[in-house]
């Protein structure tokens, strides 16, 4: 195949990288609280019940940021039920997953999870069968200082100080004909305006999320349900929220690593409804993008409960061509710094998750790997990157080139992310920063999983997909050069020479 070439310089620069592009997602939701991360009966368990051992492989992904408690369950979620004393808490049949909730995890066992792992906490409000007022009334119990009703009940609760939850989702998904509470348009935009209002009045400092199109293809209300919920709620929308998930249900690989397009136009459309909205309003305020629920998900749709306290739904099993997507989702944010800001993978542990827990044991899955190769190479400012190389015409997609690329600079070190959806080849390489000779290499990795699209790694066979340390990557008179191996994923990062 002939050499791809990878251009950039540095002073051609998108934004710097918000490192809350490297989020998760943490939803009451079959197997992901209750033996997920909340498992006070394992072996694992730590002084207030999380599981050490999800923890310890979660710190090696470097999440920034983490959303909680749904998702679907947020819509019919009283947090009121999941503080105070254990004893004291209402069981209670879920209604999104028709599970039984015993309320043992809530607000502050989150907060406590987020400060051991030095996660940013952000909060989905209830905006289905909630009230604005309840939504409210969390903010005061989070943030305020004690003195007044709700911060007390904290203190009561044993929090002397604010939590300080800086991120606040309004609603979730409430385009979705399956979400409790779902109205139209201009329905949620009137509460979700005066949830807004009210919660700020509380917290002026927190930032506040609008629920956008949940699908691009699902309703014919994409865009336009976005346009209408951003002109009513004006400033107030700090962020508005994407969500996507993607799959292979045709079976065809080449097609399905192809989905990075529609993913970087998916991000585009939404940026250019909230810029249009923005002149129209003729207002300075920006919206940002939060792109906060997004990931693989196709081969497992289990979502009754039936009744059952941590039932086993949606454990989607994923394999090398999963990963490689997961990275082109990476990537993708990273070329789109300058409007994407929070990112969530959906979800982290159990369920469509990269750990998967089966009694004392934990499985590493496929899709695990790319956040711990971005890990350490956050920071930095993404540079546009022109990839001249080799390509294919994907049938659903249009056309792609078989390297996938995003670069991220921070003063004297380059990080340079690169996908081969190449099936069965071996692409040379080049990469070439204009303006500053490369001088050496200082660390990559790379995944693989064979050339076998469907490897996956299970408790038996552990190790099938996996990173390891790359070497074979060449620098010499400025410029790098390599040959990645098909159906992979490298992460490096250079030295740039002195100015
Ligand atoms: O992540 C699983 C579910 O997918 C979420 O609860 C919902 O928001 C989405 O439809």
């Amino acid at each position: 195949m002939r050499q791809t070439t990878l251009y950039a310089h540095t002073k051609f620069q998108i934004a710097p990288v918000d490192p809350r592009i490297f989020g998760g997602f943490l939803e009451h939701i079959g197997r992901a609280v209750y033996e997920g991360v909340f498992d006070p009966d394992c072996r694992h368990a730590d002084e207030d019940g999380f599981r050490t051992d999800v923890m310890d492989a979660m710190k090696h992904q470097s999440m920034t940021v983490m959303r909680y408690p749904g998702g679907n369950f947020a819509s019919g979620y009283h947090w009121m039920d999941g503080v105070g004393p254990q004893k004291l808490r209402p069981t209670v049949r879920e209604l999104a997953w028709q599970s039984i909730e015993p309320n043992a995890f809530g607000t502050d066992e989150f907060i406590r999870l987020c400060r051991k792992m030095d996660w940013q906490p952000m909060l989905t409000v209830n905006l289905g069968t909630g009230s604005p007022e309840e939504a409210r009334n969390w903010v005061e119990y989070c943030n305020c200082p004690a003195g007044t009703n709700f911060a007390d009940i904290r203190v009561g609760n044993g929090e002397e100080m604010p939590y300080d939850v800086g991120l606040w989702c309004l609603g979730n998904e409430m385009d979705g004909h399956w979400q409790l509470g779902h109205v139209p348009a201009d329905q949620y935009a009137i509460r979700a305006q005066q949830a807004a209002k009210m919660m700020k009045d509380a917290d002026r400092r927190i930032e506040l999320v609008a629920c956008g199109s949940c699908s691009v293809d699902m309703f014919d209300t994409y865009m336009e349900w976005d346009r209408q919920v951003l002109d009513y709620l004006g400033d107030y929308a700090d962020y508005i929220s994407l969500h996507r998930y993607v799959g292979n249900p045709k079976d065809d690989t080449p097609d399905y690593l192809a989905v990075t397009n529609s993913i970087d136009r998916q991000i585009e459309e939404m940026d250019a409804v909230c810029r249009f909205v923005q002149a129209r309003r003729r207002s300075d305020k920006r919206t940002y993008l939060c792109f906060d629920e997004w990931n693989v998900w196709y081969k497992n749709r289990e979502t009754d409960g039936e009744g059952k306290f941590a039932p086993h739904l949606v454990e989607e099993v994923y394999n090398l061509e999963d990963a490689l997507v997961v990275s082109g989702f990476l990537n993708s944010f990273v070329r789109h710094a300058d409007s994407v800001r929070i990112a969530n993978i959906a979800q982290i542990v159990n369920v469509i998750a990269p750990l998967i827990t089966r009694g004392d044991d934990l499985l590493v899955q496929s899709i695990y790997h790319p956040f711990t190769m971005y890990a350490g190479r956050q920071e930095g400012t993404s540079l546009r990157t022109f990839v001249d190389g080799a390509g294919y015409m994907s049938e659903s997609y249009g056309r792609v080139n078989y390297i996938d690329a995003a670069m991220i600079q921070n003063d004297r070190k380059l990080h340079v992310f690169v996908t081969n959806r190449s099936t069965d080849t071996d692409v040379p390489l080049r990469i070439v920063l204009e303006d500053r000779p490369i001088e050496s290499l200082v660390s990559a990795e790379i995944l693989t999983g064979g050339q076998d699209p469907k490897a996956a790694n299970s408790f038996e066979q552990p190790d099938l997909v996996g990173k390891q340390p790359y070497r074979e990557i060449k620098v010499a008179g400025g410029r790098s050069q390599c040959f990645l191996p098909p159906l992979s994923f490298a992460a490096m990062t250079f030295e740039l020479e002195k100015w």
